[in-house]
């Protein structure tokens, strides 16, 4: 059986990326759902068609769990498709405001979603759970997914569409920056650039694919490998992997030219998994 991991568009590979990593003896179905890219900016009614529609598909598809690799559909629809889906396990990445406010040392936490998250209950309801002390602050950043589906990383647009999100902000004053959409990993360079050097880049692919893994293994689902989940494996290793299957918005993909671009995004999220 299959791990269904969905996004969007391509933000979603960073939490593939991660999986692979840690559970090379899995089998992986990846949907992009590139015909409704971006989600973030779209009514929340339509992200939840979305979203249900991609989980039957995996449903279909010998799907044994489901990773919603988008911060903006799980704040919109998580909890409704696991009401809607009781049968099958759903798992949905959030920001990893927790984490941030507790590492940031009193000092400020920013944290940039998509437009669509920013405005959900799901979020400030994290926020205010979480974040006594007033930390927090939220950014919206909706063109860095349009410069991420362009494979527009690194270039002189990005650094200034930044630059102008950013500059209202005493960067000084923050300690973490929380990456809460999963387009963004593709950034982390120009963001390191910007930012003052004390601050962390956080994001919330490893705690999603480590809670994937502990839902799995609860419901005794995880395919149990020889040697231990281990997040320094080498990519290299890993690359010529036959265990995953590649869909965009329900199509398989077998174009060599979109399976070889596929390649160089892992290979770009294997260097910003590093910083
Ligand atoms: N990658 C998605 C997220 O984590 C959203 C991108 C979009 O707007 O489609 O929020």
């Amino acid at each position: 059986m299959n791990i269904g991991i969905f996004d969007s568009g391509i933000g979603g590979l960073t939490i593939l990326h991660q999986a692979m990593i840690l559970m090379p003896q899995e089998k992986f179905l990846f949907y992009a759902d590139t015909d409704h890219v971006p989600y973030g900016t779209k009514s929340r009614e339509q992200v939840i068609s979305y979203v249900d529609q991609v989980i039957q598909f995996m449903i279909s598809h010998d799907c044994k769990a489901v990773v919603i690799a988008c911060n903006t559909a799980t704040a919109v629809a998580a909890e409704l498709m696991r009401n809607r889906y009781a049968f099958l396990p759903i798992i949905g990445i959030e920001p990893a405001v927790k984490p941030a406010v507790k590492e940031s040392g009193g000092k400020r936490v920013l944290v940039v979603a998509t437009p669509l998250a920013v405005h959900e209950k799901r979020l400030k309801n994290l926020v205010e759970r979480v974040d006594d002390a007033h930390l927090v602050d939220l950014l919206e950043l909706p063109g860095l997914v349009e410069f991420a589906e362009r494979g527009e990383f690194v270039s002189e647009q990005v650094t200034t569409y930044l630059q102008e999100r950013f500059a209202d902000y005493k960067l000084e004053q923050y300690g973490e920056l929380v990456l809460g959409c999963t387009h963004f990993n593709y950034f982390k360079d120009t963001f390191q650039k910007l930012m003052p050097s004390h601050i962390h880049l956080i994001d919330g692919s490893l705690g999603t694919v480590r809670q994937l893994m502990r839902v799995l293994s609860t419901k005794g689902l995880l395919i149990l490998s020889e040697s231990q989940p281990n997040e320094n494996n080498h990519w290299e290793i890993l690359k010529n992997s036959t265990n995953v299957q590649y869909y965009t918005s329900g199509r398989l993909i077998t174009d060599s030219l979109q399976l070889n671009t596929i390649e160089h995004l892992h290979e770009r999220l294997e260097r910003m998994r590093k910083i």
